[in-house]
């Protein structure tokens, strides 16, 4: 499909749900770019391919490495460069860690973690040439300070700063964004109060899109499976199976066989 672009993006509100995917690799971003409009390289990588417990770890270069290896196995794929914990804790640094990105990949738009707390940093990268995607709701970067993943969304009050945290981040110049762990009637009202896209992970089904770990979707990722992922395929027993059968074949001295030999 023809690559996605921020004005074909935002089109997409009220048309048609949008197709996000995570990447960390070449090899994985080819697989997928087919079938999706845009690839995040989320910061989830320091989790399902560094092996951290959670993403606070991830830096700047890993990101960039990282967002390398997609662009060049999916040049014709959407790119998000997520912005890990503590690269845009004020607006000079992030733009100096934005601009880093930019000019040491071919990311097309980098992501930040927060809502109103964070729409000045969002209006700076936005003011300078950064196209951002927001995320708002659960926001994994918060993990230790929050003391665990906490559900979004659960009460008035929490739906009422949620809506301002949308529309915060939609003016501050964002063109779309990530709803993570959200109650879905909240969710709900969160995309309609907005003329951007939101698109949802753990957020329902009624927002303008949805993302999944690919990992996740995969089965590949066995520490353990959040409520909101569907598992697509049966990754972890098909590749243990695989391995199992190619180390049994090899013990058995039955692989190679006569058409693997020179
Ligand atoms: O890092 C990531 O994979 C993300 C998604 C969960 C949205 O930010
Ligand atoms: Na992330």
């Amino acid at each position: 499909s023809k690559k996605a672009t921020i004005s074909s993006i935002k089109k997409s509100k009220g048309v048609k749900p949008l197709v996000m995917i995570t990447a960390y690799d070449a090899l994985f971003a080819k697989l997928f770019q087919e079938s999706v409009d845009m690839i995040l390289v989320g910061d989830s990588l320091n989790m399902s391919f560094a092996g951290k417990s959670d993403t606070i770890s991830a830096t700047l270069d890993q990101m960039i490495y990282h967002t390398n290896a997609v662009c060049a196995g999916a040049p014709e794929s959407f790119v998000v460069c997520d912005m890990p914990f503590g690269t845009y804790s004020t607006k000079e640094k992030a733009l100096e860690n934005a601009i880093k990105v930019f000019q040491s990949s071919q990311a097309d738009c980098v992501k930040i973690e927060g809502g109103a707390d964070k729409a000045e940093i969002i209006k700076h990268l936005t003011d300078n040439g950064i196209a951002v995607c927001g995320h708002i709701g659960l926001l994994p970067q918060s993990v230790r300070s929050e003391g665990g993943y906490k559900i979004k969304g659960k009460n008035e009050e929490d739906k009422r700063s949620l809506i301002a945290d949308a529309k915060a981040v939609e003016a501050a110049g964002a063109f779309c964004m990530v709803i993570e762990g959200t109650k879905a009637d909240v969710a709900k009202v969160v995309a309609e109060a907005v003329s951007i896209p939101v698109i949802g992970i753990g957020a329902g089904k009624d927002v303008d899109g949805q993302v999944l770990v690919f990992s996740d979707m995969l089965g590949l990722f066995e520490a353990f499976t959040p409520k909101f992922v569907k598992k697509y395929l049966d990754g972890a027993a098909l590749v243990k199976g695989a391995v199992a059968t190619y180390a049994k074949e090899v013990t058995a001295r039955t692989f190679p066989a006569e058409e693997h030999t020179y």
